[in-house]
């Protein structure tokens, strides 16, 4: 598996790098927490959240080609929130696609190849991997979900899944 520590080059050139040991991943995730924990202080606006976690999470995950966040709307579909990545797709139906089961199941979902995800929605052909991760309000109800995709097979695993979890629980107002 290929990866590493945060870089500022290309996808190609960041991907580069050789993936940080366990200990050291779980380290960027402490300080990824704790910076965030630091930039959300006081700010209760849910977009500006949502755009603080994705900056942070660049830089502890360089082999995420797509990082953003769909908002479930009252209507089950998703819809864009802030990302970062190729142009994504805006609409998603709760269901659909890795997001949309995601959001209707209201779990974690780790894909390391999104070929075998049935129905998988190919928003960049050269997907191979994707995390999807829930956002709750306090009541448990998922208010959006964290798209992580990744041009390289199996970029993710119960590592990223857990911290992302962790992370997301800071992002409720
Ligand atoms: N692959 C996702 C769709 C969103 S894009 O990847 C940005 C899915 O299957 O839900």
């Amino acid at each position: 598996m290929t990866g590493g520590s945060a870089g500022t080059g290309s996808h190609k050139e960041r991907n580069s790098v050789p993936r940080p040991s366990a200990d050291e991943r779980r380290a960027q995730y402490r300080e990824c927490r704790r910076q965030l924990e630091a930039l959300l202080e006081g700010e209760s606006d849910l977009i500006a959240r949502m755009s603080s976690a994705l900056a942070l999470l660049r830089e502890t995950l360089p082999q995420a080609s797509f990082l953003g966040f769909y908002r479930a709307l009252p209507d089950r579909w998703l819809v864009a929130g802030p990302y970062q990545g190729p142009v994504a797709c805006l609409r998603i139906r709760f269901g659909q696609g890795v997001c949309g089961t995601a959001a209707m199941e209201n779990r974690a979902l780790l894909v390391p190849d999104v070929h075998a995800f049935p129905g998988h929605i190919a928003c960049d052909s050269q997907a191979r991997s994707e995390l999807v991760v829930p956002v709750r309000a306090a009541a448990g109800e998922v208010i959006a979900v964290l798209d992580l995709d990744s041009h390289e097979p199996a970029a993710f695993d119960a590592c990223d899944e857990e911290e992302c979890e962790r992370l997301m629980a800071l992002i409720a107002p």
